[in-house]
Parts: C-alpha cells; sequence; structure tokens
C-alpha cells in the first residue's frame, strides 16, 4: 500500500491523526508492518488485546463459533453469554451484566442503569452524575459531557445536562457538590487518558463511605484499568470496596468488541424489560471469546505473573527515571497501566521510541503510556527498557 498516496485520496473521515503505517500481522507482543518490519506493541489497541495478538485460545474460540452461530437476537437465550453472565457473578462484586459493544455504550448504559434505579424507586429527581473534570468515559454525548472536557464537547452542543464536575483530588468540591439530586458519582479507578492517574485506595474507601451515607451510587469505570490490567482482575479490589456498577470493554473482548455493565443485585432491579437494548451487544461471537478471555485472566496464577513481572518492569523503569532525572519526571500507574511523566511534550519521545522499533502511545500531562499485554515476557520487557534507555540517553 502506497501511504503516501493513501495520505491524499483516503476516503476515510478525518477525525484521527493516523500515523502513516499499517501493519499486516500480529503476533503475541508483536506487530509486523506491511514492509517487514517488527514492532514491539506496547500500546495494544489502547489496553484491548489483553492476551497479545493472535492467542491461540482466543483464534480458537472464535473459529469454532464461527462455524456454528454468529448472530441471533437478544430476544432469544444466548448461553454463550448466560456462561460468561454466571462467572462474571460467581467471581466478582456483580450479581448481573448486560453486554454491549464498546466502553462508551457501558458508560451510557452504567448512567441509565443508575438513573432507572432512582426512577424505579420513586425518586426520579434523583439522576444527577457526579465526574472528575477532564476524566474520560468515552464519545458518545452523554458521555463527552460527564468527561467534562472542553476539547472533547466543542462543536457538539448543545450541552448535555445532568452531570456536574469537580477536579482530580478537590475532595472538598466532591463532598459540596453531592445534592439530593446526586444519583451517582462515576469515576475511572485510575484515569487512563487523563495522564494514568491512580485514585488511591484510602480514597476510594472514603469515597464509597461517603456514596452510600449520601445515598448516591458508586460507578467505577474500569474500562482501561480493569480486566487483569493491575494485576487485580479489577483496579478498585485492592482498596477491597464494592462498586454498585462497573462499565467495562476494552480487555475482555481480547481485540473483540465488547463492552459491559455489571451491577449489584440493588440497582439491577430498575432494568426491567424492554429499559436497555443493543442489537449486537452480548452476541455469540463476542461471547465465545469473551469466555475464553475470562478463563485465562481471571486465574489467581495469571494475575500474579501480571503482579510479579509489573514489579518488575516499574523497578527497572525508575532506575532509568534516576539515570536520567531531568528528562523523566515520574513513573506512575499500576500492573501494565504505565505511565511515564515527562518534564515536556511526549510526542517526540515517542516518536523516537517508535524509530527504535517500540510503539507506545500519550496520555494528558505530558505522559507517556505504557501499555504490554498482560501475557508479556520479561525478554520482551527488557527489550522495551533498553529501548526507552537507549532514547533516554540521545534526548
Ligand atoms: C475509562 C474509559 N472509559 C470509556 C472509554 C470508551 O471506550 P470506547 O472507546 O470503547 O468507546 C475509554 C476508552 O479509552 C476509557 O479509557
Amino acid at each position: 500500500m502506497n501511504l503516501k498516496i493513501l495520505n491524499l485520496m483516503s476516503y476515510l473521515a478525518k477525525n484521527y491523526n493516523r500515523k502513516r503505517i499499517a501493519f499486516k500481522k500480529g503476533k503475541g507482543s508483536y506487530l509486523f508492518s506491511d514492509k517487514g518490519e517488527k514492532y514491539l506493541d506496547f500500546i495494544q489497541g489502547i489496553a484491548v488485546n489483553s492476551l497479545g495478538h493472535a492467542h491461540p485460545k482466543l483464534i480458537k474460540a472464535l473459529n469454532k463459533q464461527s462455524k456454528k452461530l454468529w448472530h441471533v437476537s437478544n430476544s432469544f437465550i444466548i448461553p454463550e453469554g448466560e456462561r460468561l453472565a454466571k462467572k462474571i457473578a460467581k467471581n466478582t462484586f456483580a450479581d448481573f451484566c448486560m453486554f454491549q459493544n464498546s466502553g462508551a455504550e457501558a458508560t451510557e448504559a452504567a448512567i441509565k442503569v443508575a438513573r432507572r434505579y432512582f426512577y424505579s424507586i420513586g425518586k426520579p429527581n434523583k439522576n444527577r452524575i457526579l465526574c472528575i473534570r477532564n476524566s474520560f468515559h468515552g464519545r458518545t454525548l452523554a458521555a463527552i459531557y460527564a468527561s467534562g472536557s472542553k476539547k472533547m464537547t466543542e462543536g457538539f452542543g448543545p450541552k448535555v445536562n445532568g452531570f456536574d464536575h469537580f477536579n482530580f483530588g478537590d475532595h472538598k468540591a466532591l463532598k459540596k457538590l453531592i445534592t439530593k439530586n446526586t444519583a451517582a458519582v462515576m469515576v475511572e479507578t485510575i484515569m487512563g487518558e487523563g495522564g494514568i492517574k491512580v485514585i488511591p485506595d484510602w480514597c476510594l474507601k472514603g469515597l464509597r463511605k461517603l456514596c452510600s451515607k449520601k445515598d448516591v451510587l458508586l460507578i467505577l469505570d474500569e474500562v482501561q484499568c480493569g480486566i487483569g490490567r493491575t494485576g487485580d482482575f479489577f483496579a478498585f479490589e485492592r482498596a477491597k470496596v464494592k462498586p454498585d456498577i462497573v462499565p467495562i470493554a476494552k480487555g475482555i473482548g481480547g481485540g473483540f468488541p465488547i463492552g459491559a455493565v455489571l451491577m449489584n443485585k440493588k440497582v439491577a432491579s430498575g432494568m426491567t424489560a424492554g429499559t436497555h437494548g443493543s442489537t449486537f451487544g452480548g452476541n455469540p461471537l463476542a461471547m465465545q471469546v469473551g469466555n475464553a478471555v475470562f478463563d485465562i485472566i481471571s486465574k489467581k496464577s495469571f494475575l500474579n505473573n501480571v503482579k510479579k513481572n509489573s514489579q518488575y518492569f516499574y523497578k527497572e523503569l525508575n532506575k532509568i527515571k534516576e539515570r536520567y532525572p531531568l528528562i523523566i519526571k515520574c513513573i506512575r500507574g499500576r500492573g501494565f497501566l504505565i505511565g511515564l511523566q515527562l518534564y515536556n511534550n511526549q510526542t517526540d519521545f515517542i516518536k523516537k521510541l517508535m524509530d527504535n522499533k517500540l510503539l507506545t502511545i500519550r496520555a494528558a500531562e505530558n505522559v507517556v503510556r505504557i501499555l504490554p499485554p498482560l501475557n508479556v515476557k520479561k525478554s520482551e520487557l527488557n527489550s522495551a527498557l533498553k529501548i526507552i534507555s537507549k532514547v533516554c540517553s540521545k534526548y
């Protein structure tokens, strides 16, 4: 494919600033370009390919299902979805699942579940959602206004009402903004696009307490930080809190588009027949892959391995930071959701990593986001460390 010509002649809308490269194959942690170049892929579709590219068990699950049944309407029982929902319910805080196709759909549906619950118990005015300013919950209309980012909402008015915002870490504002009309607080357990900002465990605990005291639901958006990425199945588990509603997506499909809203029994009571639906959500192909991903990632030994390998990676990254204190400001994140915060704009640094065949992606606040697959090998982590070190040395 002649990428120069494609640049001039692409019939795709220009809403992405695409790099001039195409890939023809992926295997594990690696991507191969159509020019035969090999890249260490530490983006993995932005935390989507949780098990890397072309995992044999996922290929098998998809192939097997593709020969049996692709799609049936949600007006019928879908056994593969029943199986996945049961596994999630037996292994997590959730009592029920509602399958979608993407993260934004999952966060929108989470908002609907919260509002519908209060409506169903006779409190229809309790419908406002309190979010962190400049967070990221997706690109649908409600999700961009939930995110409270000027950049994302500019030109897309009229404003979708019903959202209030506080700044990350501003507990005073958070408390003040909770009113009798607040239905839920919705936050990312770890802010991904916002710069890999972790909500500390003590803070999550306090937030849970506050929500319970004020009769407000707690929605933890785990679209990016969930499904084993931090070394726990959900990032919030370490704080030993139980949210009411959790939107997930990305990692649960391992590359196949799946989203879901997980919820407890209390809030699920509002979601009676006809209150929500999705043509494709929970279709047999997606569910078969979701089951295969869940079976691998939910294993204690797998999660422990994520913890062990990521701790090694942080330790080594911190050594690089100490060697280059004028370049790297801090290393943040948890598990394999990693942010390398630079003193200066990160665009050039990311380009240099790519020139050295390591793919990473930006996040806010000068952060270089590093998202290896969860089953990354230690030797691949070492290759990445070598490249990061080399780029720092030439910076
Ligand atoms: C925390 C969070 N929520 C929601 C979304 C939206 O997901 P999607 O792009 O699948 O709609 C994202 C995507 O990056 C995300 O990181």
